[in-house]
Formats: C-alpha cells, sequence, structure tokens
C-alpha cells in the first residue's frame, strides 16, 4: 500500500481553521504593495466616467486634490500618471511643457497629499497626433533611415525627447518617472538627462518587459492613445517570447534602472516569475492593466463572478509569481477590503 492510501499525510491537517491558514500562509497582500493609475485632462470639475472601465475617471486637474487625499487615506503608497493633452501633434510638445497637463496635475498633487509618491508615465503616444510613441519616419529624400518604412517609429530620435518629457515631471515635482515605450536606450537616455539636470536622486521605473498586447484596449480609450494607423509591434515585444524578456531587462538593469515591469500581468505570470528570479536585486513591478480590470468588472457585473474573491486572487497571483508591487486599476476597492 501507498503512502498516500494509508492517509497518514493529511494536507488538509493544515487548512482546518481560519488562524491554522492565516499561520501557514507563504505570501501576502497588503496595501503597500499597490500604485493606482490617475488619468488627467484639461478643464475644470470633470470627472469623466470611462465606459470601458467601470470605476475609472478622467480627472480635471482642479478635482485631483479630493481624489488623492481618499487614495492616502486608504493607505494607498502611491499614483501613476497619465495625461490627456490640450492638442496633439507631431512631436508631443505638451509632453515637457510647464504648464503641460501632468505638470500641472504633480503640483497639484503634491500640494494635497505631500508625502504621496507620485510616479508619471514617460511615453509619447497620448500626445502625438498619430498616436505612436515615438517620432515617425516622414519618407521622402532626406528620411534619415531610408532603409525602413515611413511610418517607423525612429528610435534615437525619440529618446532626446524622452529624456526632455522626465526632466520637465522631475522639475514638476514627480518622485519616480516610468518610460513606458519601449525604445532601445530609453532608461539610459532619461537616466543621463536626469543626472545632468541635478535630478540624479530620481529613480527611473522601467516598462523593461511589455509585450504588445490586446489587454491595453480600454486604456486607449481612457487616454485616448491608439495608434492612428498600424500597432505596436516594431517596439513592444512578441507574447510567444520569453527569452527576449531577459534581454531587455538585464538592458535596463545596465542601463541603470531601479525598478524592473513587467506588463500586461495576469497572461504573463510566468514573465514575472523568470525575470523576478533572475533580478532579484531589482524591486519587480506588474501592471494589472486595463483589458483585465475590464473583464472582471464585466463578469461581476454579470453577476458571474465574486468580484472581490476574483481581485484579491488575481492580487495574491502576482505577489505569488514574484511580483513586489501592482500597478492596478482596483487598488482602492482592494485597499478597503484588505483592511
Ligand atoms: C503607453 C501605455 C499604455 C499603457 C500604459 N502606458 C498603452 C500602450 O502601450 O498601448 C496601457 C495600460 C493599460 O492597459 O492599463 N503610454
Amino acid at each position: 500500500m501507498s503512502v498516500s492510501n494509508q492517509l497518514s499525510i493529511r494536507p488538509r491537517r493544515l487548512r482546518t481553521s481560519p488562524n491554522l491558514r492565516a499561520m501557514v500562509r507563504e505570501t501576502s497582500l497588503t496595501v503597500n504593495d499597490f500604485i493606482y493609475p490617475l488619468f488627467v485632462t484639461h478643464g475644470e470639475n470633470v470627472r469623466q466616467p470611462i465606459s470601458s472601465m467601470p470605476g475609472v475617471y478622467q480627472f480635471s486637474v482642479d478635482q485631483l486634490a479630493g481624489e488623492v487625499k481618499e487614495v492616502a487615506q486608504l493607505g494607498i503608497p502611491a499614483v501613476i500618471l497619465f495625461g490627456l493633452p490640450a492638442e496633439k501633434d507631431a512631436i508631443g510638445l505638451e509632453n515637457f511643457a510647464d504648464d503641460g497637463v501632468v505638470q500641472r496635475a504633480i503640483r497639484a498633487i503634491k500640494q494635497a497629499v505631500p508625502e504621496l509618491i507620485v510616479i508619471t508615465d514617460v511615453c509619447l503616444c497620448e500626445y502625438t497626433d498619430h498616436g505612436h510613441c515615438g517620432l515617425l519616419n516622414s519618407g521622402g529624400e532626406e528620411r534619415p533611415h531610408p532603409t525602413v518604412d515611413e511610418g517607423y517609429v525612429l528610435n534615437d530620435e525619440t529618446l532626446d525627447i524622452l529624456a526632455e518629457v522626465a526632466i520637465s515631471h522631475a522639475q514638476a515635482g514627480a518622485d519616480i518617472v516610468a518610460p513606458s515605450g519601449m525604445m532601445d536606450g530609453m532608461v539610459q537616455a532619461i537616466r543621463r538627462g536626469l543626472d545632468a539636470c541635478d535630478y540624479s536622486h530620481i529613480p527611473v521605473m522601467s516598462y523593461a518587459v511589455k509585450y504588445a498586447s490586446a489587454f491595453y484596449g480600454p486604456f486607449r480609450d481612457a487616454a485616448d492613445g491608439a495608434p492612428k494607423f498600424g500597432d505596436r509591434k516594431t517596439h513592444q515585444m512578441d507574447p510567444a517570447n520569453v527569452r527576449e524578456a531577459l534581454r531587455e531587462a538585464s538592458l535596463d538593469v545596465e542601463e541603470g534602472a531601479d525598478f524592473l515591469m513587467v506588463k500586461p500581468g495576469l497572461s504573463y505570470l510566468d514573465v514575472i516569475r523568470v525575470v523576478a528570479d533572475h533580478f532579484p536585486e531589482l524591486p519587480m513591478v506588474a501592471y494589472n492593466v486595463s483589458g483585465e480590470y475590464s473583464m472582471i468588472k464585466a463578469a461581476a457585473a454579470n453577476g458571474w463572478i465574486d468580484e472581490r474573491q476574483a481581485v484579491l486572487e488575481a492580487l495574491m497571483s502576482f505577489k505569488r509569481a514574484g511580483a513586489d508591487l501592482i500597478i492596478t486599476y482596483h487598488a482602492k476597492d482592494a485597499a478597503a477590503w484588505l483592511r
């Protein structure tokens, strides 16, 4: 007779009561793990619901003080900002303007809750009229890279702008900058730019491993950042690849990244695990993206799933996979449930 048939070893012994289960719990989820995303827009008294993301809003700057006080009262330590500019152009000028919507939002948040950590997303896609994450090859005789097609996102030309944006956010009072555009060398360009302007104390949270994902769909409504043509497959990663994730992450570490991120989260828990194991010296961030949020919200609204349990289970899975921090639209709800 085998041991299991004798039933002398019974894992259920350790599950008999809530206290016993708490004693043997291997992973913890706390409010300190959360980073809450905020979308900021021009205008006054704006609190515009995003239809594809129930419970998420675009806020005008004057509405932020109230919102971030609530966030801080829940115990959430950090927010990440995304801006919707008044006007878009080929370069995205408002992205590094002193009176840009994100720069104004940073100042308003810092005034309302000085200790709240303000992270800013650093990318071009919400600011450019073409909706791409970098400057585009315009084609024609004088195009800088005649080997690539018109409409190709230019890498090195974009780096200077990313550095300008990061410096401008730091100047406005941001605590951490988070480049999300998957341009080669973006961490180094931003690090050098910040250091040259006396912002050597500002950490870079790199969206090091970002996949070309369908799960960003609702965000592109929220931030009005969908590409007007084409897709992002020439810079974001192929969902089939994981070796390449290590290559991306190790470059960012060499370039001076202070945090590594994997995005999206739920379909990429294996990638989080591998990157966390290979780079245990850096804090690991998982981005629980818009599509993942909206799927749970939709199922819950239909009565198909218990929202509270499903959200806490999904958030726990990021921690179990090796993430230290989770960017999530569920942060406020989860913080209240964890109290
Ligand atoms: C780019 C950016 C995107 C997201 C965060 N930063 C969109 C994209 O890469 O297309 C998506 C976040 C989400 O889906 O919640 N600035």
